[in-house]
């Protein structure tokens, strides 16, 4: 591999994954994966931060062996512990027995008992502690829940670089290229889309703690964001953390989704209807899910991207049909916020879905401001109805 310096004393030694089809066994990969590790080079000691999944151990070692006559590394320092980060820990520490980690308390206790790092090998660091490299000094910055317990970044003093982790990183394997400052815009389009997917599905549920560790961060000098997936952040800095504070306060794009599910086809025509009925009151960029046949990665992003979120079912076993119920279960978790949501159910004998979603968004905190109805399949007799509910969600929405 070529030698990937990003500065005088940083270098870039990470992997790209193009094999594994699901990030945490649950997100579609259609570009890859980059698991990003960083060399750190002091007068007196070399530094590596964070590490990589453990079946890229051997990628990894031989991006560090091609930097040459480089000392072996002293320590690892460890900001996540995630095993897509922390699974080539035993591997490195075998390799490189004088090699110890750098972590935090509840990342010592973590790495103890992923893989059972003995105590002398591990260096406990508190939030502000220093490490002296000779003439490079890291700085340890804890950003709890971003969005692991362990969570902290790295900051390199001397060359204001920020080694952030998971925040500020995006899906996306790095093909040639590993800055923003190399990438053509139509390369750097791919990786901010995959960022609002990295973002919405991994770490959608700590926004709060994503604007603590922000505001933390924010206070420092900033040229270069290392974090561990994707590009190396130097011109785009500040679109990325536009991104990442927009998306921590649930900020929408604009326009609407619609989230359904249909057994026999006469939900799908309800949905057309309600389209229909949205679009010829100006609502626009309206995107439609089927539950049962989209990825729940995609429905996940593009609710957080939305304005308007609108969920409808068919009634199964008297309940919400299980695909639909999956999602609004990634809503609740994800702790969903600012949108303008309603909701329609269908069934044959008995109605149950349509007032379960109802429920379910006010417990959210966001109580549907229509909702419609269907007994077996459309007929011209529900136009009213939905007019009416086109109506009142084009008005919420504006
Ligand atoms: Fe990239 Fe939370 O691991």
């Amino acid at each position: 591999m070529k030698v990937r310096k990003i500065t005088e004393s940083v270098i870039y030694v990470g992997v790209n994954d193009r094999t594994t089809t699901r990030f945490e066994a649950l997100w579609p990969l259609p570009y890859g994966v980059s698991y990003n590790s960083y060399v750190v080079r002091g007068s007196q000691a070399t530094a590596l931060i964070d590490s990589v999944e453990g079946g890229e151990f051997r990628s990894l070692i031989d991006n560090f062996c091609d930097l040459g006559k480089l000392r072996c590394p002293d320590f690892l320092v460890v900001n996540h512990t995630e095993p897509d980060h922390s699974g080539s820990i035993p591997l490195l520490l075998d390799r490189f027995p004088q090699l110890m980690l750098v972590c935090n308390k509840i990342s010592a206790e973590q790495v103890k008992g992923f893989y059972h790092v003995p105590d002398d090998r591990i260096r406990i660091v508190k939030d502000g502690d220093t490490l002296d490299l000779g003439g490079r000094t890291l700085r340890f910055v804890t950003t709890p829940m971003v969005h692991w317990p362990e969570t902290m970044m790295t900051y390199l003093e001397e060359e204001r670089v920020l080694f952030s982790g998971d925040a500020f990183g995006c899906f996306g394997a790095l093909n040639g290229r590993f800055t923003d400052r190399e990438m053509s815009s139509a390369e750097l389009e791919v990786y901010f889309s995959e960022m609002n997917r990295y973002y919405s599905c991994i770490v959608g549920k700590y926004g709060k703690f994503v604007q603590a560790a922000m505001k933390k961060a924010g206070s420092l000098p900033i040229d270069y964001i290392c974090s561990t997936h994707g590009p190396v952040w130097i011109d785009e800095k500040k679109r990325v953390l536009d991104v990442y504070d927009r998306l921590s306060r649930y900020e929408a794009e604009g326009g609407t989704v619609i989230v359904f599910a249909t057994m026999y086809g006469n939900t799908a025509e309800l949905v057309d209807r309600i389209a229909d009925a949205l679009a010829e009151r100006g609502m626009e960029n309206i995107r439609i899910f089927n539950a049962a046949t989209a990825e729940m990665c995609d429905m996940i992003t593009e609710a957080f991207l939305s304005k308007t979120l609108i969920v409808g079912s068919p009634t199964y076993s008297m309940d919400v049909f299980p695909p639909v119920q999956q999602f609004m279960n990634a809503m609740r978790v994800r702790e969903i916020k600012n949108k303008v949501t309603a909701t329609f159910g269908s069934f044959t004998w008995a109605s149950a879905a349509g007032a379960s979603l109802e429920k379910q968004f006010e417990a959210m905190g966001l109580p549907p401001v229509a909702q419609l109805s269907m007994k077996h399949a459309y007929s011209d007799g529900l136009e009213p109805a939905i007019a009416e509910f086109a109506e009142k969600v084009a008005a919420a929405s504006k």
